[in-house]
């Protein structure tokens, strides 16, 4: 009886600490995303395109599809997630759309 309650305990603890570290990733950019744009994005534009006046995008699914259309044609072949997360990377640092 001892040693379950423990052993519960533990499972609640490594649960609770799980959920935290998700929260936490999808509240910041990651550093992946950040080497991912600095090897990648930096060859025709600087962050003046993103803050601009009449800047394309006006929203962080149109974020998320234009950094796909700049990466696709660049031929990266990124996941889905590298996409998101540099989408996110730039949200964070000029558009600052609400989710
Ligand atoms: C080969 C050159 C090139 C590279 C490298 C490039 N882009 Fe672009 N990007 C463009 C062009 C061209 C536009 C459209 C500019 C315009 O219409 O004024 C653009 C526009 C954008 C916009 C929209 C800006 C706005 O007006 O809101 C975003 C976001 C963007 N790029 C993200 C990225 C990301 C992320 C990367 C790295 C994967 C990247 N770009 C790499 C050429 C490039």
């Amino acid at each position: 009886m001892k040693i379950q309650s423990i052993l519960l305990g533990a499972g609640t603890a490594v649960l609770l600490g799980l959920g935290s570290v998700t929260a936490q990733a999808q509240a910041q950019p990651t550093e992946n995303a950040e080497q991912l744009y600095d090897e990648n994005c930096l060859g025709c534009h600087g962050s003046e395109i993103y803050t601009r006046e009449g800047r394309m995008v006006t929203s962080l699914d149109g974020l998320e599809r234009q950094v796909q259309r700049c990466e696709t044609a660049l031929g990266l072949r990124w996941f889905d997630e590298d996409i998101k997360d540099v989408a996110a990377y730039l949200n964070h640092h000029f558009y600052q759309f609400e989710r």
